[in-house]
Formats: C-alpha cells, sequence, structure tokens
C-alpha cells in the first residue's frame, strides 16, 4: 500500500478500506507517513468528505493507537457524556455526583478548557487539595467505592488524534464533520464507558453555529459509537447564550454547588436532568424516562447529590470544608458591569462572554497559558431579562488584567431591544 495512491483515491472522491485507514493512522502515528502527504488527505477529506463507515474505522484506528481505560473490574453499566464545548458548562460536575447518589457508575476522565470553552478538570482544581491524577487503579476502586471519580486525562489517548488535530488547525481542516466526529468518538471510546450521552451544543458559542450541521454531527457520532457496540444517546442543546450564570473556574464550582442544593439555575437543571434521565435509563436503573426526571429532580433537592459531590471531593483529597463558603475561593476584587441601555435582552453572544472570561484569565488562549481559578464574571441578566440603563448586568471577578475588554466584551454580546424572547434548549433527541 502507498500513501500517495491513497491520497489521490480520496482526491478522486473514492472509499477508502477500512485496511487502507488503518495503514494511513499506523503510519502516521508511527512517525513512517510526514505531515506533508496527511496535510493533502485531509484536504481531500475535506472536499471529498468521508461516509459513515469510513468514519467510524478512523475513530477504531484512532482509539486503537493509544491506550483504552479498562472498567470491566467495575461492576454494572458504566456511563459517560461528552460536550462538544460550550460557556458555563458545568454539567460534569452536577450530574457525576447526582447520577452515583442514585447508583450509577460514574468513571469519567476530562479535559482542561482551551479557548473561549472551560474543562472540568481546571475547574474542579479550585478546590483546595482536588487530586485530578489518580493512578488507574486507585481510579477504578474509586468507582467501586462510592460511583464516582473524576480525573484529568491518564495514559496516552488517542496520540494519532493529537498529531491530527495539531494538524488540521495550521492546515484549516478542523472543519469538517467527518474529522470531528472521529476525532471525539476516538477518545470517548477509549473511555471504557457502556453508555454514552453526547451533548451537541449549537449556536454562536458552540462548534456547530447550525442545527443541520449540529444534527449531522450528533448522528454520525451516535453512529461510530453504535458500530463500536455502545449505547449511545445524542441531544442538540442551545448555546445561544451562556449555560447558567457563573462563568470561570471556581465561579462554576460554586455555581455547581448550589445546584447540587436544589438552587441552581433552571437551564443548568433543565440539561443536566435530561442527560441525567437518559443515562439512568441506559444503566438500567430506571425503565420510563418521566420517572427518571423526578428521582433526578427529588436528589437535587432532598441533599443526597450533594452528599455524593462532598464524598468524591473528599476522595480526591479535596478540602471540603472549603465548599462551606465558596464564596471564598473566588477573587475579592469585583467589578459591576452596567447595562447602558434600556429593553429586554433578545440574545447574548455566548462566544463573546466565553472570551471577556478568558481575557480576565479564566481561560487559556494557548494550551501553555496558565489560568487563574478565581476570576471570572457572573451574569446576572439572561435571554428574555429586561434591564434599565445602570443595572447591573454582571459581576467581574478579576486579577489584574483584561478589565476594560471584558467589559466590552460583555456590553458588545448583548442585543437589548422590544421583544420578549424566549429560547429552546433542548432541540432534539438522537438515539
Ligand atoms: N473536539 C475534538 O475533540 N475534536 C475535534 O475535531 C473538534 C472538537
Amino acid at each position: 500500500m502507498h500513501i500517495v495512491d491513497l491520497i489521490a483515491k480520496k482526491r478522486d472522491g473514492k472509499v477508502l478500506s477500512k485496511n487502507e485507514i488503518e495503514f494511513i493512522i499506523k503510519g502516521y502515528t508511527e512517525g513512517k507517513i510526514p505531515d506533508y502527504q496527511i496535510s493533502a488527505l485531509l484536504m481531500a477529506i475535506y472536499f471529498q468528505n468521508m461516509n459513515d463507515e469510513e468514519s467510524t474505522y478512523l475513530a477504531l484506528a484512532m482509539r486503537d493507537s493509544g491506550d483504552s481505560i479498562d472498567l470491566s473490574e467495575i461492576t454494572g453499566i458504566k456511563v459517560d457524556k461528552h460536550s462538544t464545548g460550550g460557556v458555563g458548562d458545568k454539567v460534569t460536575l452536577v450530574l457525576g455526583p447526582l447520577l452515583a447518589s442514585l447508583g450509577v457508575k460514574f468513571a469519567k476522565m476530562s479535559g482542561r478548557g482551551l479557548g473561549h470553552t472551560g474543562g472540568t478538570i481546571d475547574k474542579l482544581e479550585s478546590i483546595p487539595g482536588y487530586k485530578v491524577v489518580l493512578p488507574v487503579e486507585q481510579f477504578i476502586q474509586q468507582v467501586k467505592d462510592i460511583g464516582i471519580a473524576i480525573v484529568g486525562q491518564s495514559g496516552d489517548v488517542s496520540p494519532a488524534d493529537k498529531k491530527l488535530y495539531a494538524l488540521r488547525d495550521v492546515t484549516a481542516t478542523v472543519d469538517t464533520i467527518p474529522l470531528i466526529a472521529s476525532s471525539i468518538m476516538s477518545k470517548k471510546l477509549a473511555s471504557g464507558a457502556d453508555a454514552i450521552v453526547l451533548d451537541v451544543k449549537v449556536g454562536h458559542g458552540a462548534f456547530m453555529k447550525t442545527e443541520e450541521e449540529a444534527v449531522k454531527l450528533a448522528e454520525l457520532m451516535v453512529s461510530i459509537g453504535k458500530l463500536a457496540g455502545k449505547k449511545m444517546t445524542a441531544i442538540l442543546t442551545g448555546m445561544d447564550e451562556p449555560l447558567g450564570h457563573k462563568i470561570g473556574n471556581a465561579l462554576e464550582v460554586y455555581e455547581a454547588i448550589e445546584t447540587l442544593n436544589g438552587q441552581g439555575p433552571s437551564d443548568l437543571v433543565e440539561v443536566t436532568i435530561e442527560i441525567g434521565a437518559h443515562l439512568l435509563l441506559d444503566a438500567q436503573i430506571e425503565t420510563d424516562f418521566e420517572t427518571a426526571k423526578v428521582r433526578l429532580e427529588e436528589a437535587l433537592q432532598n441533599g443526597t447529590a450533594y452528599a455524593k459531590f462532598l464524598e468524591l471531593v473528599e476522595a480526591q483529597g479535596g478540602d471540603t470544608s472549603s465548599l462551606d463558603n465558596p464564596s471564598l475561593l473566588l477573587s475579592k476584587n469585583t467589578i459591576p458591569v452596567l447595562s447602558e441601555k434600556e429593553g429586554f435582552i433578545m440574545d447574548i453572544d455566548a462566544m463573546d462572554i466565553g472570551k471577556a472570561a478568558m481575557r480576565l484569565g479564566a481561560g487559556r488562549e494557548t494550551k501553555e497559558d496558565t489560568v487563574y481559578l478565581d476570576v471570572g464574571l457572573d451574569l446576572h441578566k439572561k435571554i428574555g431579562s429586561h434591564v434599565k440603563k445602570g443595572d447591573v448586568i454582571a459581576t467581574l471577578y478579576v486579577r489584574d488584567k483584561g478589565i476594560e475588554e471584558a467589559k466590552e466584551l460583555i456590553l458588545d454580546s448583548m442585543t437589548i431591544g422590544k421583544e420578549e424572547k424566549k429560547i429552546v434548549l433542548i432541540k432534539q433527541t438522537i438515539k
């Protein structure tokens, strides 16, 4: 087999076989095929597309390029969720303990934030002492003992994806559905879970700007997961505005704690309960979707979900007393952002809000940047709120950078007008 023939085959719109895709991924991971040939192949895929089988073979070959975690020692059905990335998305922090409190096994490897989107691991690091790195045996033992562990990626998961993603970034080939789907699924399939719910975000603050594109991505990822033997669901949720109110690492832990105590913002609760209900059914703990939702609501209200969160934090070395008053985890230096107009908030560009938090230091522009865990913003007004000139629309939690830029981004992110708009959060479910 010669790579140049395979590039020509894809360039001419033909379908690559399983063996050919495996040859490409193995050769590239081992450094036998150079970047310039893979760049040409990526561009051919960009223009000629890949069918579902090719995308599945690509995801599986990438998964097999590195380590997969074996969770078979843990009894019961193990579940996982993945969000394609949003602003203020702290669902994992709430969902994990909530499901574990109802007997579901939640063994989660999460990532760090990049660009305008945050990452669960950075958020958890804002809890003093919380260890995001655990040896695999300890990770598995913790899930056996308390039903939940949330750690950073360990081992070398999908090294082919790391190389390919870096190359896509510099060859303008990130934005293509088969490559996005196989990249995400190569990592999800390595996570060892039996059932996976994908939260595919759609809107300004998301990778997928239109519902049509988001459906295509969701359907392809569900198909890849099923072909690999997993129970799969995807929900399409709006990222027309940030999820919840608080954006920034410790701020998001704060809002997760409020939510786990039954005091969460309605959009965050809605998405968490929806994903949770699918996983409660997949884990065979419930058989009826509506009953599952009620049980999840109850666990948020009656303290059992929060008790599980405290168990998780304690098991991973975190200082639970720091959570008694989580406002102590936030920067003391706060600045209000005042509305310059009167009317209803009709639109909020979530991407701008994410960028505002990043400029304050809550996120990374490049992988090497360090983040300030105590900075970010609390957005007091959302789509549909009425504001008067001079009302506080957000509070910034700041250190030494990005303040003016963040204020400007927040003010520019909002369209204020006459219409009291309502948004639909959960747009579609794909099984
Ligand atoms: N997230 C990923 O992990 N991969 C992509 O290609 C896009 C988003």
